[in-house]
């Protein structure tokens, strides 16, 4: 640890403590920051939510619980846990009814003697978003905050400008962290580095040269009890707007001049302009069988648990690359694979091992980033094959980032952004206008979705998303690696 890397003291507020984000990742973040000696001197975290979990203690209890399930090592030493459990209370507040916690706010920044340097983490349904917020202005609760900001940051163009001009009624831009936690992600930082830390692949990184980039992200859980949610927001805003549009910019956008975060962002934003907006016709949309069988789900409901799209960016370096993006629920497997296809050889002029064809044909070069938990780097290549004679066979280069590094200091993407919010870092989180835009790109869809196309559990979604992949294919599929 550094000095720098220990944030002020201050207070932390978590709306919708109660919940799922914050049982799996939010309490087992912050008890790994606190162990690894990366939160601040003195703190308390106040849980907060619409309906009482009963005292203090009780609500102790159940993030004890949550760690004991989702901290792994962190439970390790019983008196940190306890010492961690201390700091924390629970507040009730709704969007009409803020001033209790107001109070116990300040009462707990007079206590640790924190700066009205505050972390607020707004965890709550899309549709209540905009009124938790005007409850922070009136209460004075935003007042110096830092505001974090959960996806999918409203549900199409107007209602983003309308929660952004909500946001900016009671915020600087600089004060608002809209997290997107794949950004977090060690692997997806690491496309940056592969990009710009060598010579060796930027030169290469462009319509000349590449002639596909694949973003997939299936999933095997299906919506595991988040019916409302799903209900409201499905796939196509909870993952594609989010989560692998970010991707797709990390994989996509111009050299930033430095590594900061307002270079960062403007060329994010240059990338995301020259997104040109969806065709419909590009889409397809899927539902997992069973999904209308599912608690809380409508038996003629149309949301989609499954969305591929093909996505053009008019730029000077990727005009006719066609980026494909696909995620779902219930799917074969659950994966996060980046795949970077290369033009072929212009001449092929060896056979393939075995069967003695012509090499052409054959999937070209790929880059592949895996962005798993163990992530790896690989590049699939035509190498020749040991003996006599010159007959080719493809094989990976693989770069296992754990094992060549270690990865005993990696923190978990939610950590990581948290840490970033206390100190000020932006360089990961998004701004307006680019959820503004992002809205804009999508709109095509929202306003004329595609038809729902069921499919199977543990498949890979209709058959028309393997369709717009052309007869390449998908990488990840049935026979893939
Ligand atoms: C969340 C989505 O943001 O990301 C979930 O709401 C999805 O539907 C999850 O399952 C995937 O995140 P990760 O880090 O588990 O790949």
């Amino acid at each position: 640890m550094t000095a720098s890397s220990r944030p002020a003291n201050r207070i932390l507020v978590l709306f919708g403590a109660s919940g799922d984000l914050a049982a799996r990742k939010l309490f087992p973040g912050l008890l790994h920051l606190d162990r690894q000696g990366l939160m601040p001197e003195d703190y308390r975290i106040i849980g907060s939510g619409r309906h009482s979990p009963g005292s203090d203690d009780e609500f102790r209890e159940t993030v004890a619980d949550a760690l004991q399930e989702h901290a792994a090592e962190d439970v390790e030493d019983q008196d940190a846990v306890d010492a961690f459990l201390q700091r924390i209370s629970f507040v009730v507040s709704s969007a009409d009814d803020g001033a209790d916690l107001r109070d116990a706010v300040t009462a707990a920044e007079e206590e640790v003697g924190a700066d009205g340097d505050r972390l607020l983490y707004l965890s709550v349904p899309p549709g209540a978003m905009k009124a938790m917020v005007g409850m922070l202005g009136e209460t004075g609760l935003a007042d110096g905050a830092a505001l974090v900001v959960e996806k999918p940051f409203g549900m199409d163009v107007p209602s983003a400008q309308d929660l952004n001009a909500a946001l900016h009624d009671v915020l600087e831009e600089e004060q608002i962290y809209r997290i997107d936690h794949f950004l977090g992600k060690e692997a997806a930082q690491n496309i940056l580095a592969f990009r710009f830390a060598n010579g060796l692949f930027e030169p290469v990184w462009n319509r000349d040269h590449i002639a596909y980039v694949q973003i997939d992200v299936p999933e095997d859980l299906d919506i595991a009890g988040r019916a409302a949610f799903y209900e409201e927001t499905g796939a196509f805003r909870d993952m594609i707007v989010t989560h692998l549009m970010q991707l797709m910019a990390l994989v996509a956008l111009e050299p930033p001049t430095r590594l900061e975060s307002a270079a960062l962002h403007a060329e994010r934003t240059k990338l995301f302009d020259a997104i040109r907006p969806l065709d419909p016709a590009q889409v397809v949309f899927g539902q997992y069988e069973g999904y209308r069988d599912e608690d809380d789900v409508a038996d003629d409901s149309t949301r989609e648990t499954f969305a591929a799209l093909e996505v053009r960016i008019d730029s000077w370096r990727w005009h006719g690359v066609p980026f494909l993006l696909r995620t779902g629920k219930a799917m074969a497997t659950s994966s996060r694979t980046i795949t970077v296809g290369f033009r072929d050889a212009p001449l092929q002029m060896f056979p393939l091992h075995e069967t003695g064809d012509d090499a052409a044909g054959t999937p070209p070069t790929e880059v592949v980033f895996d962005l798993s938990e163990d992530p790896t780097i690989g590049i699939d290549l035509l190498t020749k094959v040991p003996g006599p004679t010159l007959e080719l066979a493809r094989a990976t280069m693989r770069l296992d980032v754990e094992e060549e590094l270690g990865g005993a200091a990696a923190l978990e993407a939610y950590a990581r952004l948290l840490h970033d919010v206390m100190l000020g870092e932006r360089l990961l989180f998004t701004r307006a206008e680019q959820i503004e835009r992002l809205w804009e790109i999508c709109q095509p869809v929202l306003d004329d979705p595609p038809e729902a196309l069921p499919y199977p559990r543990g498949s890979w979604g209709p058959d028309a998303a393997q369709d717009l992949a052309g007869p390449r294919g998908w990488r990840l599929q049935d026979d893939g690696s």
